[in-house]
């Protein structure tokens, strides 16, 4: 059975809960603390073992592909100036991993951003990482997800569960017990309350065998005019051939205003040059706060 040594970034939404920064920043480059968004789902994927990272961005993003290349003036810069940690810093980025970068035409939904991968892909079995999903601890989710899919070698997902006030966010699964793992009958994209099967949510972490692909190509578009992952995941599920597992990371919404909030002050926090001053700052900030 083949290794799981490839993953696809889809990273081509609009963030339009982030309007107007991301007019012109896509939310992917936005900073926790002094590192994009992007470099953390990056260094989760290397963590798991990922080797070719396709990443999918849309027009407009292009400083996404700038930040994966080399930055001559910059790098000359800071080694006249003698600043050889920070060259260091930015050196590493571009040899990190083999980074792929293809265009996403139109937002046509994070199916089709996922379909825009499988020329590089091929008929090999892969990870999808949302980019701006923030996983911290280890061992990293995709860790757990490719150790899961190499004993099984079924498509295996992360879920989570969620409070009933925030199933409609996300993708729920209709899921039934099995051992340590759960078997995923259905899923529906943001569903109802009312018509959920669970509150076992899709978190974005995902391990898929190739055969997904064959589902997203027939899959015509569904909610809100797009070719959706869910409606491609279905295809799986009926072959009986979709797994879920829990992790153990704690995970941040990054594209959402609040869980970007909240990573920032987690990474802040652990963040050597600003950890003491950020706790004294909160301290005193919610010193008498009921
Ligand atoms: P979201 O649902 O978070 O959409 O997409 P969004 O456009 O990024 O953000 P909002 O909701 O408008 O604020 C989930 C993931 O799927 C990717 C996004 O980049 C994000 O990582 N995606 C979505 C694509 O790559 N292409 C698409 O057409 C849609």
């Amino acid at each position: 059975m083949k290794k799981v040594k490839k993953a696809i970034i889809p990273a081509a939404g609009l963030g339009t809960r982030f309007l107007p920064a991301t007019k012109t920043v896509p939310k992917e480059l936005f900073p926790l603390v002094d590192r994009p968004l992007l470099l953390y789902v990056i260094e989760e994927a290397i963590a798991a073992g990922i080797e070719d990272i396709v990443i999918v961005a849309g027009r407009g993003k292009t400083a996404i592909e700038d930040f994966f290349d080399r930055s001559y003036e910059l790098e000359d810069t800071l080694a006249k100036s003698g600043k050889t940690d920070l060259l260091e810093k930015i050196s590493k980025i571009k040899n990190m991993a083999n980074i792929i970068s293809i265009r996403q035409k139109e937002a046509l939904g994070l199916g089709h951003a996922v379909l825009c991968g499988a020329p590089v892909i091929g008929d090999e079995p892969f990870a999808v990482l949302l980019g701006d999903e923030i996983m911290l601890g280890r061992p990293s989710v995709t860790e757990e997800l490719c150790q899961a899919y190499d004993k099984t070698g079924f498509s295996t997902v992360a879920i989570m569960e969620v409070p009933e006030s925030d199933v409609s966010k996300y993708g729920i699964v209709k899921v039934s017990p099995n051992g340590s793992t759960f078997k995923i009958h259905n899923v529906a994209e943001k569903p109802s309350v009312k018509e959920a099967a669970s509150r076992w949510a899709l978190p974005g972490r995902y391990v898929f065998e190739s055969q997904l692909f064959s589902y997203l190509k027939n899959t015509k578009p569904g909610k809100n005019g797009e070719i959706q992952l869910t409606d491609g995941m279905n295809g799986l599920a009926a072959e009986g051939r979709l797994y879920g597992t829990t992790f153990q990371a704690k995970r941040f919404d990054a594209g959402d205003k609040f869980g970007f909030l909240q990573a920032n002050i987690e990474i802040g926090l652990q963040h050597p040059e600003t950890s003491a001053r950020l706790k004294t700052y909160l301290q005193e900030l919610t010193r008498g706060w009921k």
